[in-house]
């Protein structure tokens, strides 16, 4: 049940502090340059969600990256997703014979990322890996993994960092969740 009106910040309550996911990014950016030593990634951001993260994540790598971005637009019902994606942004350059990282907010479903997952590795890439933010196993409806993940999180609506509700919040410094909303009865979300 929603407890406060989700559209206010003062219903808003700090989950990660700015520090505490600076720190975590922090040692992404490490543990990511050293099992890609020798190599040049591909990162791809998911728009919008994950802009901010991958911002802070490339100034932490001390390795060569190209950077690109794919715009989805998720087709969820409710309060989940369904895993139906429209492309809103295509990706610029080919990821043919690439190590691509694909960079995410939040694995929730897993539904988008099974889907990405699945054009992607049609593109050939040389690797295809996850990075995400956040990750909500509890909530998964399909078995995907991330290969690095900064933190797990449990069954609750967070926005901050990059992450939006109705498309407000997402330049908050830290992740904050809505309290007492166990997942959040959410408008038909273009742009997450
Ligand atoms: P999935 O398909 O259920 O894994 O959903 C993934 C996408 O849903 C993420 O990329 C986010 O954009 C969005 N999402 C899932 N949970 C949240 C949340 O708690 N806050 C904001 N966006 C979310
Ligand atoms: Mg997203």
């Amino acid at each position: 049940m929603l407890m406060g009106d989700p559209s206010s910040e003062s219903s808003l309550e700090v989950l990660l502090g700015s520090s505490q996911v600076a720190a975590r990014v922090r040692e992404l950016g490490d543990e990511i340059s050293r099992d890609y030593h020798g190599r040049t990634p591909h990162l791809v951001g998911i728009l919008k969600g994950a802009w901010v993260f991958m911002a802070d994540l490339v100034r932490n790598l001390v390795i060569e990256v190209t950077v690109d971005f794919l715009g989805i637009q998720s087709y969820g019902a409710g309060t989940t997703s369904s895993g139906e994606v429209k492309i809103t942004k295509d990706l610029d350059v080919s990821i043919a014979g690439r190590d691509v990282l694909i960079v995410e907010d939040i694995i929730d479903t897993g539904r988008t990322y099974q889907y990405l997952q699945g054009v992607l590795s049609a593109h050939k890439p040389k690797s295809l890996k996850l990075v995400t933010l956040l990750d909500k196993s509890s909530h998964r409806a399909v078995p995907v993994k991330a290969d690095y993940i900064g933190f797990r999180i449990p069954d609750v609506f967070v926005v901050g960092y990059g992450l939006d509700y109705d498309q407000k919040f997402r330049r908050l410094p830290d992740v904050r969740y809505l309290r007492g909303v166990a997942s959040v009865p959410h408008p038909s979300r273009p742009g997450w």
